[in-house]
């Protein structure tokens, strides 16, 4: 098939390209490179032997992605991996998440629902799911818009639009993917989060402690209630994910489908940096700091149902992941403004 991938040059965006192209189909992407590199697509086309086309322009304007139909379509299907994902941003600018991440929605369903494509992935994220008493979370769990912030309700929002637009357009398999929380990279090292600023999340930050760009790690909370006291994460590999969207795609379920993408296995934040460490083979100064406010105990997800419907699984381990990242960072110490 042939797939447009909005945000394609993106970190689970360029993973998911290369596992299309390698399981034979054809891709183009649509970037507006706000948090990705051009340099991608050569690094994607090294990987997989293959031409990639990235073209950069806005999703959220019909006009562009009109104009991409036209000189690259026609398409099978539309992955929707462009969105602002800055947690903490988006509790500062949250005019700005919702604007971007839900246009982008309804400029791609617009566009591709008038040029005739059949399937459209929307990638979301496991933190739609609001009680934790449901753990581990399946998708039958409960979901809310009354989130912590406006990242997160905004991709609650689109869940909502494309189950209601999913109804009364029986023609179009929309699927859903909640992904856990990506790690790792491609074990090539030629592709991999790359972050600007300052890391949020726990694995582009200690990547950065590894190659000396920061001075120390940051435990963020060693009084939870949990084996070791830090908190648990469903922590999946990019390239298990991105092989997800591959499976969803070649299932092409009908209707509205949602699938829990991560491995099942909670691992704490001082599992995560023992594996790193491993990885490099040395220790990394680690401050134990206060709770992140925000920050949840646990979440987790059972991923049954993508193995029952999907014959998808997630094989790579916290060590892969760690290797592989540490590759890609080690090769990159820039990342992609050092290419
Ligand atoms: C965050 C986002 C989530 C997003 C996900 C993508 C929040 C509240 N949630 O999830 O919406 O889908 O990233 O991967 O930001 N930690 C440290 N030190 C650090 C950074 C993090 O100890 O420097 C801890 C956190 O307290 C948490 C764990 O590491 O226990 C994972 O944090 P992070 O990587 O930021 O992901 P989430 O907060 O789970």
């Amino acid at each position: 098939m042939r797939a447009l991938l909005a945000g394609g040059a993106g970190y689970v965006g360029a993973h998911t390209a290369v596992a299309l192209l390698e399981a034979g189909h054809e891709v183009v992407l649509l970037d507006d490179l706000s948090n990705a590199s051009a340099a991608v697509a050569e690094r994607i086309g090294r990987i997989t032997g293959k031409d990639v086309s990235l073209v950069s322009g806005d999703a959220t304007d019909e006009g562009a992605i009109a104009a991409v139909f036209d000189e690259h379509g026609p398409f099978d299907a539309i992955v929707h991996l462009a969105a602002f994902k800055a947690v903490g941003e988006s509790t500062q600018k949250p005019l700005d998440y919702y604007d971007n991440n839900l246009n982008t929605t309804f400029a791609l369903l617009r566009v591709g629902m008038a040029r005739g494509i059949r399937s459209f992935l929307f990638s979301s994220t496991g933190t739609v799911y609001s009680d934790p008493a449901d753990l581990p979370f399946t998708e039958e769990s409960k979901t809310s818009v009354d989130l912590s912030n406006a990242y997160s309700k905004s991709k609650r929002m689109n869940e909502v639009v494309l189950e209601d637009v999913a109804r009364v357009n029986p023609d179009l398999d929309v699927t859903v993917l909640r992904y856990f929380n990506p790690v790792g990279a491609h074990p090539s090292g030629l592709i991999g989060e790359d972050p600007k600023g300052v890391p949020n999340n726990l694995m582009p930050y200690v990547q950065r402690v590894a190659i000396g760009e920061l001075d120390r790690v940051g435990v963020f909370g060693t009084d939870y209630d949990t084996p070791d006291g830090t908190g648990l994460r469903d922590y999946i590999h990019v390239v298990d994910l991105a092989e997800g969207h591959v499976a969803a795609l070649e299932k092409g379920e009908p209707g509205y489908t949602v699938y829990n993408l991560g491995t099942g296995e909670p691992v704490s934040v001082l599992q995560l940096i023992a594996s790193f460490e491993k990885a490099i083979g040395r220790e990394l100064p680690k401050d134990l700091l206060e709770r992140r406010a925000g920050d949840v105990t646990a979440t987790y997800c059972d991923p049954s149902k993508a193995e029952r419907e999907l014959g998808w699984k997630a094989k790579l381990t916290i060590d892969d992941a760690s290797r592989d990242a540490w590759k890609w960072q080690s090769q990159n110490p820039q990342g992609f403004a050092g290419v």
